[in-house]
């Protein structure tokens, strides 16, 4: 049988979301329609260029998906080329319509699997459009974070957020027009601080952990089986000890019975959390594991609260089976001769993490920013200084821009209330002669000079020392206010 092979959107978002790796997907539509919508991984080719790329794939055990503008047309013209050849079929813009796999800004080398599994013949109901979903990530402690919310009311939940990437989160909510219920988290973290208590600061919102947990600040306590609505989509908190006593798993039901579970730290992709401090207990995420979370249906799809090998989701049915440590029909005795051997080191957060997270992540030391670490510099966005300074937040926060002086008052312009301390030795006095404690914002052309200021700043024991991302090129690309004038 020479003729080729066809496979849906369905079969499609269903291997991508288990075996990605067993994929290459190879789109031979015009690069306009490429541009518009495109499955991440996808390589535009010509024919030509697929008849290359799959000699070069030759020997190796990969499904090829063709992605062409008229399918069937295709397959004729792909006939007798090659047996691991398929064809989609079904509009590829319903993908990009349904966000089943966007790329989006700093997240762009992340992929993110927004549905694993869709309905039979691509027949996606109205209600479960409806679904919003965004997998976030944390660089530093491979921390995912998950906004959930209903498209038609507005109302959403954010499970996980992590203090240094609140802004990002919030930003996000407010261009999607969401309105914040909950913040949830799936445990007490002892490998970032939760961003729970500072989002709460911020709006009008509830923070939710587990009864268990003790946190004492937290608004909503819940207990196993409880149930929040987010607009027409339920989730159930599902207890799930064993990584922490008091961990949880939340489960998503959309109208179309489809389920979704953020497993936090019990379950995570071919992996499992930790058993050996908080309270862990080897014993109780084996049944948390096989008897909670593995009695799902088999194509629950499985968003962990961490990965640190790029991977964004899986499945209940895929962990059953291949999980190294409890698939596979593994023994509670084969688990425990696992864990007892893992021999982890402690996370590099835990003394600071713990005591925060027991307060809701507020540390209360009264700073402005929770700048992330790039290459271990501490740096903020152009937007969320922006926007600090227009809602009066950073009144308390030294602007020290390193540029020239004739930079300063040039074409770019400086940020109103900054202060002009050329990078050299003007710097380093002022270095010398300043506060260690106040928070600084150092500014620059495009984000390098600032860049070496922070360095400066941190290594003479600065301890909130910030450099704006992107300098002023950037803060102008955004059209915010600058001023050519010396102050
Ligand atoms: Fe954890």
């Amino acid at each position: 049988m020479d003729s080729v092979q066809f496979l849906s959107l369905t079969q499609l978002a269903n291997l991508w979301s288990t075996e990605p790796e067993a994929l290459r997907l190879w789109d031979l539509r015009t690069a306009e329609a490429f541009a518009a919508c495109r499955i991440a991984g996808a390589q535009r080719v010509t024919l030509e260029a697929l008849r290359e790329g799959l000699k070069a794939e030759r020997g190796m055990d990969r499904l090829h998906v063709v992605i062409g503008e008229s399918p069937e047309a295709l397959a004729s013209e792909l006939r007798g080329i090659d047996p691991r050849l398929v064809v989609l079929r079904g509009d590829l813009r319903d993908w990009c319509r349904q966000g089943w796999v966007s790329v989006r800004g700093e997240q762009a080398d992340l992929s993110v699997l927004k549905a694993g599994r869709v309905p039979e013949e691509d027949q996606v109901s109205s209600r479960n459009r409806d679904l919003i979903l965004h997998q976030l990530f944390e660089h530093e402690s491979s921390t995912y974070t998950y906004l959930i919310g209903d498209r038609r009311t507005g109302e959403a939940v954010l499970i996980d957020p992590v203090l240094e990437t609140v802004d990002r989160d919030l930003k996000l909510i407010d261009e999607l027009g969401l309105k914040l219920l909950y913040v949830l988290d799936t445990h007490v973290h002892a490998d970032h601080v939760t961003g729970a208590g500072l989002i709460r600061e911020r709006m009008q919102v509830k923070t939710a952990v587990s009864e268990r947990a003790e946190v004492p600040c937290c608004d909503l306590r819940l207990s196993d089986g409880q149930q929040l609505q987010i607009g027409s989509f339920t989730l159930t908190a599902l207890a799930t000890p064993g990584h922490t006593d008091a961990c949880m798993s939340f489960l998503l039901k959309t109208p179309d019975d489809e389920f979704k579970v953020f497993t936090g730290d019990a379950l995570l992709i071919r992996g499992t959390g930790r058993t050996d401090f908080q309270q862990g207990s080897t014993e109780k995420l084996y049944a948390s594991i096989t008897e909670r979370l593995f009695t799902l249906p088999d194509d629950t799809v499985v968003y962990p609260g961490h990965d640190y090998r790029g991977q964004t989701s899986s499945t209940i049915g895929a962990e059953k089976k291949h999980n190294p440590r409890v698939g596979g029909g593994r023994s509670l005795e084969d688990f425990k001769k696992i864990m007892s051997e893992l021999r982890l080191a402690y996370p590099k957060k835990i003394h600071e993490a713990l005591p925060a997270n027991m307060k809701c992540g507020l540390r209360g030391d009264g700073r402005v920013f929770h700048p992330q670490t790039v290459n271990a510099i501490p740096e903020i966005t152009c937007e969320d200084l922006e926007r600090a300074l227009r809602e009066s937040r950073a009144n308390s926060v030294r602007l020290i821009d390193v540029r020239r002086p004739d930079e300063f008052t040039g074409e770019l312009g400086h940020i109103q209330g900054s202060r002009l301390v050329t990078l050299g030795p003007e710097l380093e006095q002022w270095l010398a002669s300043s506060d260690r404690a106040e928070e600084v914002v150092f500014i620059c052309r495009s984000g390098g000079r600032s860049g070496q200021a922070t360095m400066m700043a941190k290594e003479k024991g600065f301890q909130f020392a910030i450099n704006m991302q992107g300098g002023m090129l950037r803060w102008n690309e955004l059209k915010f206010p600058s001023q050519k004038t010396s102050n």
